[in-house]
């Protein structure tokens, strides 16, 4: 459905110039959820915002469903765009409009009949649970709630590609959870493609079929999601383990066994504790 090709971004700043992405080829496919997993700085957000020209690559090709869009422009890119809906970590919601509106905006600026938007936004807000918050603004409205907001809105043109990067960053664990849910019940319903950018090893593992681990512009594994975690190759997939295993014997002190077996039935790894979370952090930036 999504094949990306020798991707390659510089950003050439007064600084100097910043390889962002460095030869990333990589496909997804049909109503697959595709995770990117990378600490900070890794690239991820570049990299997703390529795939629909928010972007320009500097090379590289961009194929979906067989048509490459980095050959598009204008009106043809514009329609493409359409299919491809988007998820932010800030929601990036109209302040000034109320839910209803929100959701209604991208089928305004498509000029779809008004019954038509009417119909799709009552429906977007029971996919979404937000029908009693239809009339509120989103100052009013959580966390949780705003981002569901974003992502009836990212599903309003109806997309066959959902790009999301990192939804779930800026909300508490339980709230994580159910937006988790709510992406994996929209995708299992409508087959949607998902490529799904996050710093987070429990989101991959919660919702993603396949995972990249993305470091200083590199893919560098990629595999289903347990074949990944349980023989990780990189560094960086090793920090994300070890992280995990940290964070659950944490949360969990009475369990010797920790997360990761729950988590995969795999053997676990050496926990070293501070100095362990001394690197993840380094690294995390
Ligand atoms: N518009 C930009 N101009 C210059 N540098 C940028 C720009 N956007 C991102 N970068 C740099 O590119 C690298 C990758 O950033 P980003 O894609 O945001 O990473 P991530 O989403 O993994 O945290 C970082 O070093 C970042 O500072
Ligand atoms: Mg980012």
């Amino acid at each position: 459905m999504l094949t990306v090709r020798n991707l390659r971004k510089t950003f050439v700043t007064p600084q100097g110039s910043l390889e962002a992405i460095k030869d990333v080829s990589f496909q997804v496919e049909k109503g697959e959820i595709f995770g990117v997993i990378g600490f900070s700085g890794a690239g991820k957000s570049t990299l997703i915002r390529c795939l629909n020209r928010l972007e320009e690559p500097d090379s590289g090709q961009i194929f979906i469903n067989g048509r490459d869009i980095t050959l598009l422009a204008g009106q043809s890119l514009r329609e493409a765009r359409k299919k491809i809906g988007m998820i932010f970590q800030h929601f990036n919601l109209f302040d000034s409009r109320t839910v209803w509106k929100n959701i209604s905006f991208p089928m305004e600026v498509a000029r779809l009949p008004t019954r038509e938007i009417a119909k799709r936004v009552e429906k977007l807000l029971e996919v979404v649970g937000l029908v009693d918050k239809a009339d509120a603004y989103p100052a009013q409205l959580s966390g949780g709630q705003k981002q569901r907001v974003g992502i009836a809105r990212a599903l309003a043109m109806e997309p066959e590609l959902l790009l999301i990067d990192e939804a779930t960053s800026a909300l508490d664990p339980l709230t994580t959870r159910s937006i988790l849910k709510l992406l994996q019940d929209i995708n299992r319903q409508s087959g949607v493609t998902v490529v799904l950018i996050t710093h987070e090893m429990d989101v991959v593992r919660q919702i993603c079929h396949r995972v990249a681990v993305m470091e200083e512009g590199r893919l560098v594994e990629m595999g289903d999601v347990q074949e990944v975690f349980n023989e990780p190759k990189s560094k960086t997939t090793q920090l994300f383990l070890q992280q995990m295993i940290f964070n659950s014997k944490e949360n969990d002190k009475n369990s010797s066994s920790a997360g990761i077996e729950r988590a995969f039935g795999a053997r676990s790894g050496p926990c070293e504790g501070a100095v362990l979370i001394g690197e993840v952090n380094r690294y995390a930036g």
